[in-house]
């Protein structure tokens, strides 16, 4: 007799949002993590009172409804509004690219007079832009190419931008209006208590087991239940049998300071070529901190190689076609469910990495 309906491989949101359903069904979850903490990339680790957010910055942003009702059927949201500011040689810029940002940059007033500027800079690109420089400078002119996307493009990728493909940039919001806000979601916020309070909420009731690879246990674990939905990567599910899926990685460096205020903002992106991190996250303003001390991460791009954290999954041919090589075997598996960013290679807000485990629920449960 299996003890368990579903054994979840995978303690991040897609398998959150699944357990929680799946406990409403009635259905018995074991929950089995390879990190020692639960939650995937939204865990944040509590120091000095602030939730410092361990996986990188994570902010809840979304214009589903559905999606954003159901996150605070869980936990309230702060009014936190993401305003990120630019850092190049110490000039200081709002982000994204708005009133605010032209009216530093040229010392001028109004939306007729920063869109001449632009659209004199953008002509300077003739025909096709030919790579990810001329992109640029086709959609926001060279000012702003070069102060603010330049520099931090390149730490991000490790390459010159002339050597970097077009497609990378489709498009740059270019906001005409003195609006800061990052992004055109409906809704946004950071949960009250820390994202901790929602990933508890969605796993209660599951037993769990932390510490544990899945894929170095395989056969304890699917003689305990009848199903599994695994949210890891899908290239060690199947032992790299075609080959490894490439990723981009991140370094963090975390430091605790003895003062209240370091920075004033949440994030900071350092978008010259000579700082070699891309940003510093200050962590108590996603949550209008007032403790004494503060805590802030810097993040610097980095190759990913075995045993890093897999972040950011290579949109290439080579790794999307290799990637579809796996989908097929999984899309054979009858006792097996895939979902979340690690199984289907894909780069997933938090908002949509959701409205994915919802559709895994009305299909399977
Ligand atoms: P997630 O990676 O969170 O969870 C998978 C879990 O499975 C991990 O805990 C892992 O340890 C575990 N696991 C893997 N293999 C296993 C095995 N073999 N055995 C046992 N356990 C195993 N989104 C957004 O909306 N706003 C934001 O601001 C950000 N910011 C952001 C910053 C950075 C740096 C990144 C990389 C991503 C974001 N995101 C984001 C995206 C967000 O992180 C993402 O949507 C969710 O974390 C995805 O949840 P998953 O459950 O799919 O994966």
């Amino acid at each position: 007799m299996r003890k368990y309906d579903y054994i979840l491989v995978g303690s991040g949101l897609f398998s959150g949002v699944f357990a929680y359903h799946a406990m409403k069904a009635g259905k018995k979850c074991l929950v089995v993590e390879k990190r020692d903490t639960i939650g995937g990339n939204l865990y944040c680790e509590d120091m000095e009172d602030i939730h410092v957010h361990k996986y990188g910055a994570h902010i809840f942003h979304t214009s589903n409804k559905k999606v954003w009702q159901f996150v605070n059927s869980l936990v309230e949201f702060n009014r936190y509004t993401n305003s990120p500011v630019a850092n190049f040689h110490g000039e200081m810029y709002n982000m994204p690219f708005n009133m605010n940002t032209f009216s530093k940059m040229w010392n001028i007033s109004t939306p007729e007079e920063a869109k001449a500027i632009i659209e004199k800079q953008k002509a300077s690109v003739k025909g096709e832009p030919k790579n990810l420089e001329e992109q640029a400078i086709s959609l926001v002119g060279e000012d702003i190419y070069k102060k603010l996307i330049k520099g931090y493009t390149e730490k991000q990728w490790g390459r010159d931008c002339k050597d970097l493909p077009s497609f990378i940039i489709k498009r740059l919001p270019v906001r005409y209006t003195y609006d800061n806000n990052y992004f055109n979601d409906l809704y946004q916020g950071i949960p009250i208590g820390g994202y901790n309070v929602l990933i508890d909420k969605l796993f209660a009731g599951c037993d769990m087991e932390t510490g544990v690879d899945y894929n170095e246990n395989r056969e304890k674990y699917n003689a305990l239940g009848e199903k599994v939905l695994y949210t890891g990567t899908i290239d060690s599910y199947y032992d790299y049998c075609f080959g490894k899926l490439e990723y981009r990685s991140l370094k963090f460096e975390t430091e605790t300071l003895d003062k209240e205020n370091y920075q004033g903002v949440a994030v900071v992106n350092y978008t010259d070529r000579e700082t070699p991190y891309t940003r510093i996250i200050e962590h108590k303003h996603f949550e209008f901190g007032t403790q004494p001390k503060t805590v802030i991460t810097r993040e610097y791009p980095a190759d990913w190689q075995e045993g890093m954290e897999p972040y950011y999954p290579i949109n290439d041919e080579k790794n999307q076609s290799l990637y579809q090589k796996y989908k097929e075997l999984a899309e054979k598996e009858t006792k097996v469910l895939f979902g979340g960013r690690l199984a289907e290679y894909k780069y997933y807000d938090m908002d949509k990495v959701i409205e994915s485990a919802f559709k895994l629920v009305e299909k399977e449960l």
